[in-house]
């Protein structure tokens, strides 16, 4: 038996690859196409949330898309916090964080986390039992505790346990090419999907 060589996967570049569809931009991802990735990582549209938790110096909260439910039983949830962040360390370290799902009138408290991290002022608030500040109007709250975090890149995937759910009825806000906007099911049809 001869052992086989590892395993070399060619990286392609630009000169290598057919030519895009009609209006399409298509690239090799690396240091010089960052905006190009960026930019097309942000067609996929997504809700909006705040993840907030009890730092050392007090509350903290953090937009992110990043969010994604990722499994029933247990129920976990996931979200992805940048490595660049100021705010990363609090937020991989945190054994207890509540993540908000964004309501479609709630672009401004998006806005305001995205900013900063330690100012509550002007926005409605009670403390759950850990101490984490969980934010009015939402349409989800997921209170969780820390199960994981892994490796991502530039970013970390936090998992999280999710202990108590509250939820109620409403559009959600939705950011998608940088921008934010609202879901009108109409736009597509009116049948439940199969
Ligand atoms: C709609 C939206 C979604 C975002 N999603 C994420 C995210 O998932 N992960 C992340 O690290 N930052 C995300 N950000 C950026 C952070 O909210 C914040 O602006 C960034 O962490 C600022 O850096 P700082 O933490 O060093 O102040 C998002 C910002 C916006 C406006």
């Amino acid at each position: 038996m001869t052992r086989q060589a590892t395993l070399k996967i060619p990286r392609p570049t630009d000169g290598d690859l057919a030519p895009p569809a009609a209006g399409a931009d298509r690239f090799v991802p690396g240091p010089g196409a960052h905006r190009r990735l960026r930019d097309a990582f942000g067609r996929f549209a997504t809700g909006v949330s705040i993840v907030t938790t009890n730092s050392a110096i007090g509350p903290l909260g953090m937009t992110a898309n990043s969010f994604s439910s990722l499994s029933m039983d247990p129920p976990l949830v996931l979200w992805a916090p940048a490595r660049k962040s100021r705010r990363f360390a609090a937020f991989t370290e945190a054994p207890h964080f509540a993540i908000h799902i964004l309501a479609h009138d709630q672009r401004a408290m998006a806005l305001h986390f995205a900013t900063q991290g330690h100012d509550f002022a002007g926005f409605d608030t009670v403390e759950s039992v850990t101490g984490v500040p969980l934010l009015a109007g939402c349409l989800s709250i997921f209170e969780c505790t820390l199960e994981a975090v892994h490796v991502g890149g530039d970013h970390a995937i936090v998992v999280g346990r999710v202990q108590v759910v509250q939820t109620t009825e409403g559009a959600p806000l939705v950011f998608g090419s940088g921008r934010f906007g609202g879901f009108d099911p109409h736009l597509v049809d009116t049948h439940r999907p199969r």
